[in-house]
């Protein structure tokens, strides 16, 4: 029987997630963090429109990114082509549709009186919810067709050891669409113009934990060897993505609001969230992508010959085409060390009853902005170029003013967090820097994201193949 052709790369997903990235997801940034640094009056929208920022940076911006990368890398990686090609574009207008269409009609609510326009765009909300629902459950079918429909022969073993965290971020994905979907529809039948809280909060601990950063460790241990020259992994891939999988249950568990043995789960998640963010730094160590002390196998330089030879390319080069993207990989994983310290630091002291004051906006940032966006950026500016079969980024200067707005712009959004109000109080001077700088990171995030987008777009569209 003849083999079944590798679907293509799509584009289109970059495109969407750095649209909606950019005219969403940072835009209401730039102002949520304008208001806040410059203490500007908040305004009847403000607790919508950070409900709405969360839910576009999260599936529109990362998710997306992940969405359209993992449907080329995935099938690559497991040797099993997708079984359904035509779905893959389908899928991003199901979801872009709906991060669209939340945006307009959420963002709208808070300015209506009870009346009829409110009714009609509360339940115009709850229907962007379905239509990402189904987005996330075919590009689910789509993935699982290509994880687990493959015959045992074809099951490649580096595969293999990274499919747990691919596993997780299918759980992941399927549980923060169903929440969100339901939240949005409890809004409108209550008549509410944010959806419930608690569920909320929990629903974003879940796609950190399980979608997120998962996600980014099966790439990181399949894609770097090769892209930045570290060793192939030895290690005990699988194992370590059970224990951070356990640690995380045990967090996430006191999150929850249906959880009985809240009393006792408290002791638990201390552990879990130690457990976990101890795995995190287990596995920075492990792919020494940040000391860079091991030494690069004999598989090491086998993989990337045999990759070379699939991919027609001349040799693998040192990378300086893409100019300066590693910066962004580096500054991604200190940014993760940072945050897990900070998590493994919280859970100790919390189980000898002693408070370690870090504000959990902190901590979330820290991942999501510090990590996971500088991963974005790094990999779209090394990896889509190939993708697209050109051979270099258009702009490497571009790539370096990216990296430092985005860099600036993580450390401004979590400085006047971290500073002791004590400090903030007695040192004006400091106070009053740390605020300018809260309330300019989103509009550096947004600018850092129009050149990402400038870099990318020009490369597809001027250089030649
Ligand atoms: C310069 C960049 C950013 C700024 C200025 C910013 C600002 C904010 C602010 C002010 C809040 C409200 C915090 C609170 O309630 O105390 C917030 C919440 C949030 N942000 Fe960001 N953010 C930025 C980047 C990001 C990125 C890159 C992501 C994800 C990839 C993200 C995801 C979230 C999430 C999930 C929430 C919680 C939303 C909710 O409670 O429903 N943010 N952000």
């Amino acid at each position: 029987m003849p083999r079944a052709k590798q679907a293509e790369f799509q584009i289109g997903y970059v495109w969407m997630a750095l649209a909606t990235a950019i005219f969403g997801g940072f835009a209401l940034a730039g102002h949520l963090a304008f208001l806040i640094g410059f203490n500007r009056p908040l305004g009847v929208g403000f607790a919508s429109h950070i409900q709405i920022h969360g839910h576009l940076q999260l599936i529109g911006w990362a998710g997306l990114f992940i969405i359209g990368i993992s449907l080329h890398f995935i099938p690559r990686l497991s040797s099993a082509p997708i079984s359904q090609p035509h779905w893959i574009p389908r899928l991003l207008w199901l979801i872009g549709t709906g991060l669209a269409v939340r945006f307009i009609s959420h963002s709208a609510l808070p300015y209506f009186d009870d009346g009829l326009f409110f009714v009609l765009f509360s339940w115009i909300a709850a229907a962007s919810g379905l239509l990402e629902w189904y987005g996330v459950l075919l590009y689910l079918s789509l993935i699982a067709s290509t994880i687990f429909g493959i015959s045992k022969a074809n099951r490649k073993p580096p595969f293999l050891a990274v499919r747990p965290y691919f596993g997780m971020m299918m759980i992941g994905f399927l549980l923060y669409a169903t929440i969100h979907a339901v939240l949005l529809l409890q809004m409108a039948w209550r008549g509410n113009v944010v959806v419930g809280q608690t569920w909320n909060e929990a629903s974003i601990h879940i796609f950190i934990g399980l979608v997120l950063l998962p996600v980014a460790f099966g790439f990181s241990i399949r894609a770097f060897p090769l892209y930045l020259r570290l060793p192939v992994p030895d290690w005990a891939v699988q194992r370590v993505a059970y224990i951070y999988f356990v640690g995380l249950l045990c967090q996430i568990g006191e999150i929850l609001p249906i959880n009985p043995f809240y009393d006792v789960w408290v002791h638990i998640a201390n552990v879990g969230m130690s457990l976990k963010a101890g795995s995190i730094i287990y596995l920075v160590w492990k792919l020494d992508i940040l000391l860079h002390i091991q030494e690069s196998s004999i598989a090491h330089r086998d993989l990337q010959s045999s990759s070379d030879h699939r991919q027609g390319r001349r040799t693998i080069t040192d990378g300086s085409e893409f100019g300066r993207f590693a910066w962004h990989i580096y500054a991604a994983y200190g940014w993760l060390v940072l945050a897990a310290l900070a998590e493994v630091l919280i859970g100790s002291f919390g189980l000898f009853q002693v408070r370690f004051a870090i504000s959990s906006d902190v901590i979330q940032h820290t991942y999501l902005f510090g990590f996971v966006t500088n991963l974005i950026m790094g990999v779209s500016v090394r990896m889509v170029p190939g993708f697209l079969k050109k051979r270099r980024v258009a702009s490497a200067r571009l790539v370096d003013v990216t990296f430092w707005l985005v860099n600036i712009a993580v450390l401004g959004r979590v400085l006047l967090l971290l500073l002791p109000s004590a400090l903030l109080e007695g040192a004006v001077v400091i106070g009053t820097i740390a605020q300018a700088a809260f309330g300019l990171s989103g509009t550096l995030g947004l600018l850092a994201t129009v050149c990402l987008a400038i870099n990318l777009w020009r490369t597809v569209y001027s250089i030649s193949a």
